[in-house]
Order: structure tokens, then sequence, then C-alpha cells
């Protein structure tokens, strides 16, 4: 059964600390987060983490996945090799609403180094609030996942 309240958070050493305020603030929304770490601070891979959140969004186990490395990118990268993940990094709340508008972006990437944690708070919750609006978009996210061999 998918968790529709379930969001997987990974992220790499750079942005535990974010990471963890993420994880309390959808909690406070009544999200079950799914916080998968590393907790401590030894430098560490940024594909592993974002290929194992990613792993918990495309079995269905998670929702959503918000992964976060130093700029977001590296992260990202790996959580899109994985098939059924639609992933994008936003440094903006409009963006963070257009890839769940247009794109059904089931991951969102963020750069610790890149937004302070304020306006992250805001791209998430752009991001979670949003809905994907079919349609001709849903013609546009076939495609994509047409690319997926
Ligand atoms: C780690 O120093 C850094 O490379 C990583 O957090 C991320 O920015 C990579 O994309």
């Amino acid at each position: 059964m998918p968790a529709t309240n379930r969001i997987a958070l990974s992220s790499d050493h750079a942005a535990i600390q974010l990471r963890q305020a993420i994880a309390g603030h959808v909690v406070a929304q009544g999200w079950i987060a799914v916080d998968i770490g590393p907790t401590t601070p030894e430098s560490t891979h940024y594909p592993q983490h974002g290929e194992a959140a990613a792993r918990l969004v495309a079995s269905g186990d998670c929702r959503f996945g918000i992964i976060l490395c130093g700029t977001g990118q590296g992260i990202m990268m790996a959580a899109n090799k994985v098939r059924g993940i639609r992933c994008g990094v936003c440094a903006d709340p409009f963006s963070a609403r257009m890839i769940r508008q247009h794109n059904d972006a089931n991951m969102l990437s963020i750069g610790v180094r890149v937004v302070g944690e304020g306006l992250a708070l805001d791209i998430v919750d752009a991001f979670l609030t949003a809905r994907f609006e079919g349609g001709r978009h849903a013609t546009r996210v076939g495609m994509i996942e047409a690319l997926e061999v």
C-alpha cells in the first residue's frame, strides 16, 4: 500500500542539520519523516544517500523524498538514476511548486550551501502543497518515463 503520508529524507554529511530541521518541520505538519540519515558528520558519499531515499519512493514505501547535499546537485543526479524518480533541485519556492504542478516530481533536492533554513522550509512547503495538474503535462511526464530504458 503506498504510504501517502511518508516522506523519505536523506543527505550527505554537509546537510545533516538542515535535513533534521526539515524532518521536524514536516512532522509538525502531520507527515511521517522516514529519515535515513546519516546522523554523524564524517565525510560520506552523496550517491548512496540519494539512491537510498529514491528506492523508498520508487518502491511506494514513501510518497515523496527530500534529499540534500552541499549544492543539491550531486544527490539529485544519483536519485534520478532510479527508475520512476523525478527529482529537481530547487532554490526558490516557485520552482518547487512548478516541479509538482508540471513535472509531477516525487523528490525534491536542496543545497544547504545555497539556501538558508528559512528559505529551505518555504521551498519544502511549496513542494508539498502543490498538486500535479495532469493534462498536457501528463503527456510530457509520460515522455520522460519513456526515456527510462
Ligand atoms: C560535498 O563536499 C559536496 O560535494 C556535496 O555535498 C554536494 O555538493 C555534491 O553535489
